[in-house]
């Protein structure tokens, strides 16, 4: 199986997201999204089914791009942007993907990705992101705490199984960001096993 094919989870993911996090993900998710400001560039990467665009900042922004591998995400999310005139979706690679952009989006993302594509992607997210633009991260992170790593493995094995995650691991992503990236504004949910933060370029 190719790597990070998430065709085969789409119409159930967000029920499972539901089933076992509840409304926590998406409130995590859209903790920092009033960083969006009129005529914002935006770009949402490895966005799937797309919940994210249901919220109203969306609105403000000029133009939101929006990548993701998936033909089935990409199906469902262009449900969720009705009303968004300005989304233009693209199914492809986000390694593949141009482009210079205010606000930067990635949300569950990063995890789907091993060593050294999540040290090529935080490289290439600086790349992409204006000079004076913000990066937003939302993602697990790993704890002592027993059922969290319980149910990162669970999670890890569910998406090597049935999609070919690439991740053999949950690795340290605040720490893989702070490389190229530094963090403004962080908030923990789930006592600290998801976080959300809005980073800018170190330089
Ligand atoms: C775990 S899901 C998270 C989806 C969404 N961000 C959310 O929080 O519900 C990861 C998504 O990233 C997409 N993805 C994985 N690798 C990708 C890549 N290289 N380029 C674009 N999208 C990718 C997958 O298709 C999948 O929809």
């Amino acid at each position: 199986m190719k790597e990070n094919q998430f065709d085969s989870v789409a119409p159930v993911y967000d029920t499972l997201v539901k089933l076992i996090f509840g409304k926590s993900l998406y409130k995590a998710q859209t903790h920092h999204l009033d960083i969006i400001e009129q005529g914002d560039k935006v770009l949402i990467v490895g966005g799937g089914t797309g919940q994210i665009l249901k919220h109203k900042a969306f609105r403000k922004a000029e133009s939101i791009d929006y990548v993701e591998l998936s033909t089935k995400m990409i199906k469902r999310a262009q449900k969720h942007a009705s009303g968004l005139h300005q989304v233009s979706f693209y199914q492809k690679d986000f390694f593949d993907h141009e482009g210079q952009y205010d606000l930067i989006v990635c949300n569950f993302f990063l995890d789907c990705l091993d060593e050294d594509h999540l040290t090529l992607a935080v490289r290439k997210l600086e790349e992409m992101l204006q000079p004076n633009g913000s990066l937003l991260v939302t993602d697990f992170r790993n704890t002592s705490n027993f059922s969290n790593r319980l149910l990162t493995s669970t999670m890890l094995l569910f998406f090597r199984v049935f999609s070919g995650l690439q991740a053999k691991t949950l690795h340290d992503i605040p720490k893989a960001i702070e490389r190229k990236f530094v963090s403004d504004k962080m908030q923990e949910f789930k006592r600290g096993f998801i976080f959300s933060a809005l980073y800018r370029p170190l330089n």
